[in-house]
């Protein structure tokens, strides 16, 4: 892991310019904690997360990259503090006890042994909300059909991952991140918790809304904080939705935050064999719009194309959308999977929802129930055609001037068949 040296000088003088006490200095502080964790520089981190603390001893970021720091220096009972505290914290029960006179956090001591505080809960700052959750409920086995991806998913990260041998021969190999990408609508975020769920780890989703704050450097601080709360919670899959926005091209964003932004995410991804448990997953419908320096080796190279489901995966997913409608029995599912050609999840969703208004419509004016028909979906389907038509179109423009790749090749087969570009 490598960051200019003079990043870290600089924020040090900031630093150290500020008053000991002074809360405004704890987001800097925080961040260079962070910077220093990245790099592997365990003991500076520490120094830095305990100077936030002592200006903001409730701050649930100090204390989580505090913790992560003390876990570095290999002081798992003062890791297990700032834990301690961290989650008391964050649980919803001292959420409802906000009371300015409880007494301050007590920091915690080598001892560990100590009452769990009643503390005081600031208010949180937006965006930097990002969504955490338990393990997925879902997993692979709820995507219908896309054995293709599966297979690729199974190969590239979860057969490695689930053997604790082959993931020591492959570590170098399986450094870096694997990105979704594809139409929208085809399932990629929904795959992506799936994956969480297979490899039971707890999943940190951040979108776009999620990252992009609008004080200074909050945004790159909140790239920062995902990864360290991620690295406290192993196993853990930090997931970048919409990558092309968070991380878009430096050269195109032009702005200070993009670049910053794009830098932090580097960090994270080039100090990613130091948190072993924390597998970065993204999904992106333009990944011509991310930053190269994002897809380097070691970084976002490992890709699945996500393309509109199969025969199988429609169909699937057309007796999923059925379930609690009024159906009539003889729907001709064959013709709608025939008809379905190129049509994402998102679309059949969409396709039955609108094929059941119309049902709707017609048993309010009978005043009776009348079953979803042939003729309601043969209707729908005219009235709605594939949201994907648009981006295979782009994606046939881009791949004119792309070079070859397993993923290129496949989406260059899939253009062929359908007769796009
Ligand atoms: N193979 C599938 N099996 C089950 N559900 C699916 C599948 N593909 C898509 N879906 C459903 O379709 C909807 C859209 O999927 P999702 O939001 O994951 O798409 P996406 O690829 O992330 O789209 P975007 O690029 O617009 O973000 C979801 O409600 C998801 O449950
Ligand atoms: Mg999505």
């Amino acid at each position: 892991m490598t960051v200019d040296r003079s990043v870290f000088q600089a924020l040090e003088s900031a630093a150290a310019n500020m008053a000991p006490t002074d809360p405004t200095s704890v987001p800097l502080r925080v961040h260079l904690a962070g910077l220093y964790l990245s790099a592997g520089e365990a003991e500076q981190a520490l120094k830095h997360a305990t100077a936030a603390l002592a200006a903001a001893p409730h701050d649930t970021t100090a204390l989580s990259v505090a913790a992560a720091a003390a876990s570095a220096t290999g002081n798992e009972q003062l890791a297990d503090g700032y834990r301690a505290v961290h989650t008391a914290l964050l649980s919803p029960e001292t959420a409802q006890q906000r009371t300015p006179e409880a007494p301050p956090v007590q920091r915690p001591t080598e001892s560990g042994g100590h009452q769990p505080p009643v503390p005081v809960l600031e208010p949180v700052a937006e965006p930097g909300g990002w969504d955490s959750s338990e393990p997925n409920l879902v997993t692979l086995a709820d995507v219908a059909g896309m054995n293709d991806v599966k297979q690729r998913l199974q190969r590239s990260l979860l057969g490695p991952m689930q053997n604790p041998q082959l993931r020591e021969a492959f570590g170098k190999q399986l450094r870096g991140g694997l990105m979704l990408w594809g139409p929208p609508g085809t399932g990629k975020t929904f795959i992506a918790r799936a994956l969480s769920g297979e490899l039971g780890a707890k999943f940190f989703s951040a979108t776009p809304a999620d990252i992009y704050g609008s004080y200074f450097g909050q945004s790159e601080q909140n790239i920062a904080r995902l990864f360290i709360e991620a690295r406290l919670e192993t196993p853990g899959v930090v997931f970048l939705d919409e990558l092309d926005a968070i991380g878009g091209r430096r050269s195109r964003r032009n702005t200070d935050q993009a670049r910053a932004v794009v830098n932090q995410l580097l960090v994270e991804l080039d100090g990613m064999s130091s948190n072993d448990g924390v597998y970065v997953l993204a999904a992106t419908n333009a990944p011509w719009d991310v930053d190269e320096a994002l897809r380097r080796p070691g970084r976002f190279d490992r890709t699945v194309l996500v393309l509109p489901p199969d025969a199988p995966a429609r169909e699937a997913l057309l007796r999923l959308q059925f379930n609690g409608r009024p159906i009539a029995p003889d729907i001709d599912v064959t013709a709608l999977v025939r008809g379905t050609e190129m049509f994402s999840g998102a679309d059949l969703v969409r396709l039955v929802e609108a094929a059941t208004e119309r049902a709707l419509e017609r048993s309010m004016q009978v005043g009776l129930v009348s079953p979803v028909t042939n003729a309601d979906f043969q209707a729908a389907l005219r009235d709605t055609p594939p949201s994907t038509r648009a981006w295979l179109s782009t994606a046939a423009t881009y791949l004119a001037h792309a070079g070859t790749g397993e993923d290129f090749d496949e989406l260059r087969a899939y253009l062929r068949t359908h007769k796009i570009g």
